[in-house]
């Protein structure tokens, strides 16, 4: 496996770089080629992928494709796919995708199919509230174990069973939980308990609060009430928790909504979508396996992000999802691709001497427009945008009446001719001169027109992605997903980075344990500690 920036592309895309696509005008290849939006539009299961607003044009499109070759990008992807352990700094396989395989056709099957069917049972006896009595479902839960499960719900809401409330306690700030369980009442309510590791501060914490919570409100039969999905069975054993729903040490924390981990995703669409979620997560898988570089979805977008990153320069990347069932959607990804590729150091622990993840952050639209979309259009920073439009809304299913269904759908097209107006705005600019010719109503009389001109000017030339979904289902999403797992991969992989492990959560961790006590107890001796942290320390004591 060579480093990117060790092949001889890297080296013919920094010539290209400073001669061409440092100047590269998205406007001009627009104009100069009527084909463009075709030639750069590509499906894949689920998803269509409109690059033509990319900073891309044939000779980059080549290099970009054999950078990729020259870092062995396939292999690297091969040898994930067949169970290597990829995940050197941890000796383990990283095997999410076997998880979404259907049966026979992926490793451990036996193990997978196993658990789910297990799991997707249960899941159908806690849907019949009438016989299970619950009413609740609060997953408990922490970044990996949290924020997937927390992004699909509100995003298949369509789906979700309509007797069933779901809940998501996952920071150690009690405020959390507290106005959570405030809402509950022992015997109708679930609390899944949810860790991989089973040993995760904020989590545990939690669910001491939790178990507490039920048994002082007279709740009876722990065993009913409480499950865990977790790879340490044995520490949910000693919590007391008898109802177990495994997996392994090879689904890592930020892929396992596939795993046990999905069980409130389970209970909550019933087993028939879950396995739709895996069907279309397992098509993107087929995809990025099999697709040629050229028309893989997934490995253009993270040759896209290398491109933009190392060459570019662009720090951060903003996600739009024009869909308010995708809200969560940003703050899953960041963990995705932050935690993935966030790292300094190549796999063999040398310093590497270029960027790697950018920042990745977003909200929803139209809400994003009316807050920071001004920075995205005028400000000093290139920032590409990630536009994610769904063609139909899923609002039919609600059983509304049909004169609000009618207004409800046009307000779908005002929302996806916000979104396109957004990226062709971007793309587009508006010159000092175009500003001239108009003058909107609160601009300023006093000021010199050639001087508003220039506030009132557009760059453009900004690029942006768009992403096209037929309608936000199970499968859809399961694709749209795992489309972005397989492009954090293509990115980590040509950067030479594990982005399978993520020391970098540790310090903080342990340093938490050592100032805990010196916070509760009061008194001590603080003055091994820095000047600030004590300082601190004796305020927040005080
Ligand atoms: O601290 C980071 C992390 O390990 C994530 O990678 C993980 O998703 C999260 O904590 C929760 O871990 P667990 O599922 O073991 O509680």
């Amino acid at each position: 496996m060579t480093r990117c920036d060790r092949t001889a592309t890297w080296a013919a895309l920094q010539g290209h770089f400073a001669t061409h696509g440092s100047r590269f005008d998205l406007r001009d290849a627009f104009a100069r080629d009527a084909g463009r939006f075709d030639a750069l539009g590509f499906e894949a299961p689920g998803v269509f992928a409109d690059l033509s607003k990319n900073y891309l044009d044939a000779p980059t499109f080549r290099l970009l494709i054999d950078l990729a070759r020259e870092c062995d990008l396939e292999a690297q992807r091969d040898a994930m796919f067949e169970g290597a352990a990829i995940n050197t700094t941890e000796d383990r396989a990283v095997l999410h995708t076997a998880l979404r395989a259907p049966r026979g056709c992926g490793l451990f099957s036996r193990e997978v199919h196993g658990v789910l069917n297990a799991m997707l049972a249960y899941a159908e006896t806690v849907r019949d509230s009438a016989s299970s009595g619950i009413r609740h479902v609060v997953n408990i839960g922490i970044g990996g174990s949290d924020l997937g499960p927390q992004m699909v719900l509100p995003a298949l809401q369509a789906f979700v069973h309509p007797g069933l409330q779901f809940h998501f306690v996952s920071n150690v700030d009690g405020h959390d939980i507290a106005s959570v369980l405030g809402r509950l009442k022992p015997a109708e309510t679930l609390f899944i308990i949810a860790s991989k590791t089973f040993t995760t501060q904020e989590t545990m914490a939690n669910a001491h609060v939790a178990r507490v919570w039920f048994e002082s409100r007279g709740g009876k039969d722990i065993a009913r009430h409480f499950v865990a999905t977790t790879t340490n069975v044995e520490a949910a054993g000693e919590f007391g928790i008898i109802r177990t729903f495994g997996f392994w040490d090879w689904v890592g924390g930020r892929y396992s909504l596939w795993s046990a981990i999905g069980l409130p995703i389970a209970i909550a669409l019933g087993a028939d979508q879950f396995r739709d979620l895996l069907a279309g997560a397992y098509a993107m898988d087929q995809h990025f396996a099999q697709a040629p570089l050229p028309s893989n979805v997934p490995v253009l977008l993270g040759l896209l992000d290398v491109w933009y990153r190392n060459f570019h320069g662009a720090a951060s990347r903003s996600i739009a999802p024009y869909h308010q069932g995708l809200k969560r959607l940003p703050a899953y990804l960041q963990q995705l691709e932050m935690e993935s590729n966030g790292k300094r150091v190549d796999r063999d622990g040398e310093a590497l001497p270029f960027a790697t993840s950018p920042v990745v952050w977003g909200e929803p639209g139209t809400n994003g427009q009316h807050a920071y979309f001004q920075m995205l259009h005028q400000g000093t920073d290139l920032i590409p945008v990630e536009f994610i439009l769904v063609r139909r809304p899923t609002f039919g299913s609600a059983g509304l009446d049909p004169v609000l269904l009618e207004q409800l759908e046009r307000q779908h097209a005002m929302l996806l001719a916000n979104g396109l107006a957004q990226s062709q705005a971007l793309m587009q600019g508006k010159t000092a001169e175009q500003a001239l010719a108009d003058s909107p109503p609160t601009a300023s009389k006093q000021l010199d027109p050639l001087t508003l001109a220039q506030h009132r000017h557009f760059p453009g030339n900004r690029p942006s992605t768009t992403l096209l979904l037929e309608r936000l289902t199970p499968h859809g999403l399961g694709a749209l997903v795992a489309m972005y797992e397989h492009r954090v991969f293509t990115s980590g992989a040509l950067w030479g980075i594990n982005s399978f492990d993520q020391w970098g959560v540790e310090l903080g961790k342990a340093l938490c344990n050592d100032l805990l006590p010196r916070l509760m107890a009061g008194g001590s001796d603080n003055a091994d500690l820095d000047g600030s942290t004590a300082g601190l320390i004796n305020r927040l004591r005080g």
